[in-house]
């Protein structure tokens, strides 16, 4: 295997552009092409980073590109993830990886069948913050997880993103547009869920955008956009999800586990980084180890708006393990678990009946300060 794989991305939008900035601060990969349904779209991203710009046919045959990369709408990631494994490339999709179980059991097996790898995002969980509460929850600093809360409640979408209807149809919604850092950080965290209930309501029927060019143009929303969802885990942990988009303001924290001997504070999994809190029973510790984490340096923003942003950081760990030849974190299993977790939560929004769940996966490897450093260029 070469040192540097080759990357192809197609879906040239809104956030092809954080990976094709963010990508030269790895090792271990390169985007050397972009494709996109608009030739207008690959062209444009294509000239503003110095890449080929191909037709998705062209960049599916192209040799030079080993690893492809979804950046499509949701509704588009199981066809395209499909065609790409048909070329004989491995993928790495943006979230939600699909909108079904049995579309993720597909792609597993065309995966298996022609000996090539699926990673998907979030990779937020590789950032520094969160493998600081992964390196303490290990090491038994709060004991035994056995709770939790998460709070991801906001207004909605169509304030910043230019085209927001996406957000509004089926396979958007909180839980399955925001819903994937949460759960997977849990998962990491806690380990793989068994069983999910949750209530959904849909207060507003109708959108209207207002971030440009579209200002003023409604959509219509056809999935709900408030859920309150328990996740009880393998070990025990129970764990609620409030994940909306009709609140204008709230004073929960994102993301608070509660263990045997202590509590963990978290900061938001959307993010790299951020402040990680911690009690000793009731108290607030300082017990924190040495924690030079690369992917907790702000490297975007001033001041109080600077954030870490090391999105790419899961496609570099594929590539790496790829040529490594040892499994990579944001994998298959994992992203499978994910899907079926958000799903159920749905059906069961629907239905009002708790939700067992058939997938389970393994937590992904832990990414210690050294590791993320090998990661990066
Ligand atoms: N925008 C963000 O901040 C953000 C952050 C994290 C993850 N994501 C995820 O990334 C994905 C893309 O989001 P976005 O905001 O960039 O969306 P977008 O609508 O801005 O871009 C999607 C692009 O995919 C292209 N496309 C759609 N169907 C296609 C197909 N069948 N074949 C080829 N190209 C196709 C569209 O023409 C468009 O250019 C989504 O899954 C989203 O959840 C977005």
């Amino acid at each position: 295997m070469p040192e540097q794989i080759g990357v192809g991305i197609i879906g040239c939008g809104n956030i092809s552009a954080a990976y094709m900035r963010l990508a030269p601060l790895f090792r271990g990969f390169e985007i050397r092409a972009c494709a996109d349904i608009s030739e207008e779209a690959a062209k444009a991203r294509a000239a503003e980073f110095g890449l080929r710009a191909e037709t998705v046919d062209g960049l599916l045959a192209a040799d030079d590109i080993d690893i492809v990369v979804n950046l499509t709408i949701p509704a588009a990631h199981f066809e395209v993830s499909s065609r790409i494994l048909d070329a004989g490339k491995h993928v790495y999709s943006e979230k939600p990886f699909v909108l079904s179980v049995e579309e993720g059991y597909r792609l597993a097996e065309q995966a298996r069948s022609k000996g090539l790898r699926i990673g998907s995002a979030p990779d937020t969980f590789l950032g520094g913050s969160h493998q600081l509460a992964r390196h303490l929850i290990d090491g038994g600093a709060i004991g035994k997880v056995t709770g939790g809360t998460c709070h991801v409640l906001s207004h909605g979408m169509e304030d910043w993103h230019p085209n927001p209807d996406f957000f509004f149809k089926p396979g958007g919604g909180p839980i399955l547009d925001v819903g994937p850092y949460y759960i997977t950080n849990l998962v990491q965290l806690i380990g793989p869920v068994k069983r999910v209930a949750a209530i959904s309501a849909t207060p507003s029927p109708e959108r209207t955008i207002t971030s440009q060019p579209r200002r003023g143009e409604k959509i219509k929303v056809e999935t709900p956009t408030t859920f309150h969802a328990l996740l009880e885990f393998e070990n025990g942990a129970a764990v609620s999800l409030g994940a909306s988009w009709d609140v204008w303001r709230h004073s929960h924290s994102p993301m608070e586990l509660y263990g045997e001997d202590g509590s963990l504070f978290l900061p938001d999994p959307n993010f790299f980084s951020g402040d990680v809190k911690m009690t000793m029973k009731a108290e607030f510790s300082d017990a924190f180890p040495a924690w030079e984490h690369p992917m907790s340096v702000v490297n975007e923003g001033d001041g109080d708006n600077g954030v870490a942003n090391y999105r790419a950081a899961g496609l570099a760990d594929l590539a790496q393990a790829i040529i490594e030849d040892r499994p990579h974190r944001c994998s298959l299993e994992l992203s499978l678990h994910v899907v079926e977790i958000m799903t159920a939560i749905l059906q069961s929004g629907e239905d009002g009946r708790f939700k067992t769940l058939e997938t389970r996966c393994e937590r992904p490897q832990a990414l210690s300060p050294a590791q993320a450093a090998a990661l990066m260029a």
